[in-house]
């Protein structure tokens, strides 16, 4: 090659990685392969090295250290960002409210104030001011850590860099959605056509996209909005009202949807989402229901939270969407614990703008309740990010036979699919299940996939295709062998190369010490949800108390006792924990594990307080909280709350009409005290 080819050569292929970047980078959209990106990067590199003085400034080789990363630092919320809970109908409102009535120990017909708003459909964002000064912007992320995107929410003329007006506290955390209106959206979709790339399937999806930029002068030239509603960290109150809290951030120059409503009554409330359901496709911008929040600040604060959502609000979402396609084929998936899932293939269709293809039938009885068959006309609907799910068949059913049975073997290793008889109720499993456990490849590899889930192990660049592959390599055959692997072989693999695979690296090291509650929801413990996880490992600490628990806790003993009676464990999950660890074969699989990663200890609940780590039980009617109430304050304290009395009770507080627990508490000379002598000793 002369000197003249080897300018060209290194113009074009400088142009074609940054295109490639680009596609990576900017729109999640990647176009080559990591083998033929490394190959375009490795011919570069070696062509600057012939002919150093044609390397030019703006070479991507010059830029390793600008070189997206893909990644932005992470910012810990000093607030957890939370979720919150859905309520699908009215029925659902009214019991919300009741149901806060109760916690707060408020008679049924009393006053009680909410604000009543647009649940807006984009991604939340936490804007940090000092000063009145933007310090900080961050996504959400898993609630607890989000990225940090600054540079990019600074662009927004909706995110003031300095607040107007007067009266903020010095900390101020504004919390609200990041969001698209239509119109824009459209505008944004043309002008992808134009450029010959790919549309953007919602306002939601490119709001995204366009928050998540590397470049912010790509995120400037997005029309991201900010809605403010929220808060997080603050250095002094707002306000005494959500309402009043809201309306302040409006005064400080947020944007606030002018939507927002004050209601004292269910019926109001109702009258109020169906009116914004009436205005709904008017808005300019899309919303998936109406959030309900109390509005007296005090009373938030004495709700508060349960696992990853407040007390004292609610999403009333709209109706899920449907429509009609044809049932092309019915499928049979087999999952995590070996649930034989048959699954509709559909003919795609665009249902609240995402496009559907697959549905699920949950079980063999649904089918056989639809009586559907392939070639069908089905209606669908989509709530959500919830799965779709068939409704109906379109036309006539009647005299159709009601014997469809999934496979009895399993489809993908072959062995016996049965549906379990309950021993106690004698009743049969709507669930068919594959019975060979992790020797059965379906159910390994899900497995896997949950591992490295964003809420387990939350490994980035360990996907389905990843772990499909490693599995049939038998690279990975238990989670330790995920610590185990050989990068220098991955690199080798056809769609991998050196910069996937020492990312990947990367990724996996960066897990090897991880919280409790992750390592326990990561092992895929049936009935062991996150929420769960989280109670076990604040009520036990350490995994190695917890284990050690786990295996000495038959029933009857007082490790059985105090598991029963972690507040949100339920025999459910006893009986599902103490199965798996006391399969030997489990606890080498941990133990194996443990040898790769640390556990870190959960932490410790503060130890100022005069409860803290102590083991309470309530018992008898309490007069001045509600049971549920009266039990949060004690866990915000420290204290664990059982619900049944043993030696390892610290005290016991019994109201009016107390009876076996306070006999045995008596028995057993454990401190007993007055709901009132309660108070005292926490106050
Ligand atoms: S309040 C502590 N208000 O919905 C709860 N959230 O499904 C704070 N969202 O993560 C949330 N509009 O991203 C609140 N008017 C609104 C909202 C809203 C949209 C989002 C938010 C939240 C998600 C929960």
């Amino acid at each position: 090659m002369n000197e003249s080819d080897a300018k060209k050569r290194i113009k074009a292929l400088s142009q074609e990685i940054k295109a490639a970047d680009a596609l990576y980078y900017q729109d999640d959209n990647p176009a080559l392969s990591d083998a033929e990106y490394d190959a375009l990067r490795r011919e570069l590199v070696a062509l600057e090295a012939e002919y150093p003085y044609l390397i030019t400034k703006d070479s991507p080789t010059q830029n390793v250290g600008a070189k997206p990363s893909g990644k932005f630092a992470k910012i810990t919320h000093s607030v957890a960002m939370l979720s919150l809970d859905n309520a699908m109908n009215d029925g659902e409102v009214t019991e919300f409210v009741a149901r806060v009535k109760r916690y707060l120990n408020l008679p049924e017909d009393a006053d009680l104030a909410f604000t009543a708003e647009p649940k807006i459909d984009g991604l939340s964002a936490a804007l940090r001011y000092e000063n009145g000064k933007l310090i900080y912007g961050a996504t959400r992320g898993d609630g607890k850590v989000g990225e940090d995107v600054t540079a990019n929410l600074r662009t927004l003329e909706t995110v003031p860099k300095q607040l107007t007006g007067s009266g903020w506290p010095d900390v101020l955390e504004v919390r609200g959605e990041v969001y698209i209106e239509h119109g824009d959206f459209d505008a944004m979709n043309a002008a992808q056509v134009k450029a010959g790339k790919p549309e953007y399937k919602n306002p939601r999806n490119a709001a995204a996209g366009s928050l998540r930029q590397i470049d912010p002068s790509i995120t400037a030239g997005r029309p991201l909005k900010f809605f403010a509603y929220t808060w997080g960290e603050l250095s002094g109150p707002l306000a005494d009202t959500q309402f009043k809290a809201v309306k302040r951030f409006g005064e400080w120059g947020f944007y606030i949807n002018p939507d927002m409503k004050l209601h004292d009554s269910v019926e109001s409330i109702i009258a109020h989402y169906h009116e914004i359901e009436e205005k709904r496709a008017g808005l300019g911008y899309d919303i998936d229901g109406v959030v309900y929040k109390v509005n007296d600040l005090a009373l938030q604060e004495r709700l508060g939270f349960v696992s990853r959502a407040p007390r004292w609000a609610v999403a009333h979402k709209f109706p899920a969407e449907k429509a009609i396609t044809t049932l092309e084929a019915i499928d049979v998936q087999v999952g995590r614990t070996g649930a034989l899932t048959p699954v509709a293939r559909l003919t795609p269709i665009t249902v609240g703008g995402v496009v559907v293809s697959n549905a699920t039938l949950h079980n063999e009885d649904e089918i056989n309740r639809l009586k559907v068959k392939p070639g069908d006309q089905v209606e669908i609907q989509r709530a959500g990010d919830v799965i779709p799910q068939v409704l109906r068949v379109i036309g006539d059913v009647e005299g159709r036979s009601e014997d469809f049975t999934l496979p009895t073997e399993c489809p993908i290793c072959g062995a016996d699919a049965v549906r379990d008889v309950d021993e106690k109720t004698g009743r049969v499993d709507v669930v068919r299940r594959c019975t060979n456990g992790l020797s059965c490849p379906a159910q390994a590899i899900e497995g896997f996939k949950h591992f490295v889930s964003r809420r387990a192990f939350d490994i980035d660049g360990l996907g389905a295709k990843q772990i499909e592959l490693f599995y049939e390599l038998g690279w990975v055959k238990e989670p330790a062998d995920i610590f185990k692997l050989d990068f220098d072989a991955i690199s080798k693999l056809e769609g991998f190369g050196e910069t996937s695979a020492s990312n990947l690296k990367d990724a996996i090291n960066a897990r090897r010490a991880i919280d409790f509650d992750r390592f326990l929801y990561a092992l895929g413990i049936r009935h062991i949800g996150q929420g769960n996880a989280n109670l076990i490992a604040k009520h036990y600490l350490s995994f190695e108390r917890f284990q050690a628990a786990m295996q000495a806790a038959e029933i009857g003993t007082d490790a059985y006792a105090d598991l029963m009676g972690i507040d949100g464990v339920g025999p459910g999950q006893v009986s599902a924990l103490l199965g798996f660890f006391q399969s030997e074969n489990n606890r080498a699989i941990v133990a194996r594990l443990l040898g790769q990663v640390e556990v870190k200890d959960a932490e410790a609940p503060s130890n100022d307080s005069p409860v803290s780590g102590k083991t309470v039980v309530f018992t008898g009617k309490l007069e001045r909280f509600s049971r549920d109430e009266a039990k949060a304050k004690a866990q915000s304290l420290g204290a664990k709350v059982s619900g049944s009395v043993s030696a390892k009770t610290d005290i016991l507080v019994a109201g009016p009409g107390a009876g076996s627990k306070l006999k045995k508490a008596t028995e057993l000379g454990i401190k007993t005290l007055t709901e009132d002598e309660w108070l005292e000793l926490i106050s």
